[in-house]
């Protein structure tokens, strides 16, 4: 696909067929995404790539997990709630995916049905786990890296008709997916990318979000035009 098409087309996918991703397809994401930058070429990322059996049982500790009041426990430092521009922007993206998918706002049930289905990872076959060499800690840096990888894969992913989500929702509990993907201590969960071929007729996948003009956010120095 051409690059802008690619670009302005894709979309978080947050509904699958229940299809299973090809082994080399994957691989064939990754060896293009890998082309990422990285901070004096360290490349210090790792990906552990989730399906079947191992990811299943993601899926289910972390639903008991939530079942049972469990806190997130990740390995990475989180913010509080968003505020400001920031709230507005991640309301209007929920409100977008709640209108499309016929979720009412009073419709408490529902709303938490949606949290869940991020919990699990929006059942997608496949779940991509990105961790970085926890020696780089604290990490600035080499997050900056994970997400220029990030960004590949769900590209490169969508270049091919595969969907795809990044989904902080699906390391929320870093413990149970270390434990199940047998991640080895000295690497940290950045995030999980869910991924696989996208399912046309589940609503929220129509959903495309907005983006700020440039003049609210971009400043020109020293130009002369
Ligand atoms: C670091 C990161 C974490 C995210 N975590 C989630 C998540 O847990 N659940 C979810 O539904 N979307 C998640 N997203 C997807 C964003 O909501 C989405 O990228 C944003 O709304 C813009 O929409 P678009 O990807 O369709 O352009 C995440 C995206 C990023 C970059």
């Amino acid at each position: 696909m051409e690059f802008e098409t690619l670009v302005q087309t894709r979309r978080s996918v947050r509904g699958y067929k229940n299809e299973p991703v090809p082994r080399a397809l994957i691989d064939e994401i990754l060896s293009v995404a890998k082309g990422a930058p990285s901070s004096m070429n360290t490349q210090p990322w790792h990906v552990h790539v989730l399906t079947g059996a191992p990811l299943d049982e993601v899926r289910r500790r972390n639903m008991e997990g939530m079942a049972s009041g469990e806190k997130p426990k990740r390995d990475i430092l989180t913010h509080g709630a968003y505020e400001g521009e920031h709230r507005r922007r991640q309301v209007d993206i929920a409100k977008k995916l709640f209108s499309a998918m016929g979720i009412e706002r009073h419709d408490a049930e529902r709303r938490q049905d949606w949290v869940l289905r991020g919990f699990r990872q929006f059942d997608a076959p496949v779940s991509i786990i990105l961790t970085y060499d926890r020696v780089l800690d604290p990490g600035a840096t080499c997050h900056f890296d994970l997400g220029a990888l990030a960004y590949g894969i769900v590209l490169a992913a969508w270049d091919r008709g595969l969907g795809a989500v990044t989904n902080g929702q699906g390391i929320s509990r870093s413990d149970i997916v270390r434990e199940v993907a047998q991640i080895p201590d000295d690497e940290v969960i950045m995030t999980a990318i869910a991924m696989g071929y996208p399912d046309d007729d589940f609503a929220a996948n129509t959903v495309k979000s907005d983006r700020e003009p440039n003049e609210s956010f971009v400043r020109y120095v020293g130009f002369e035009d």
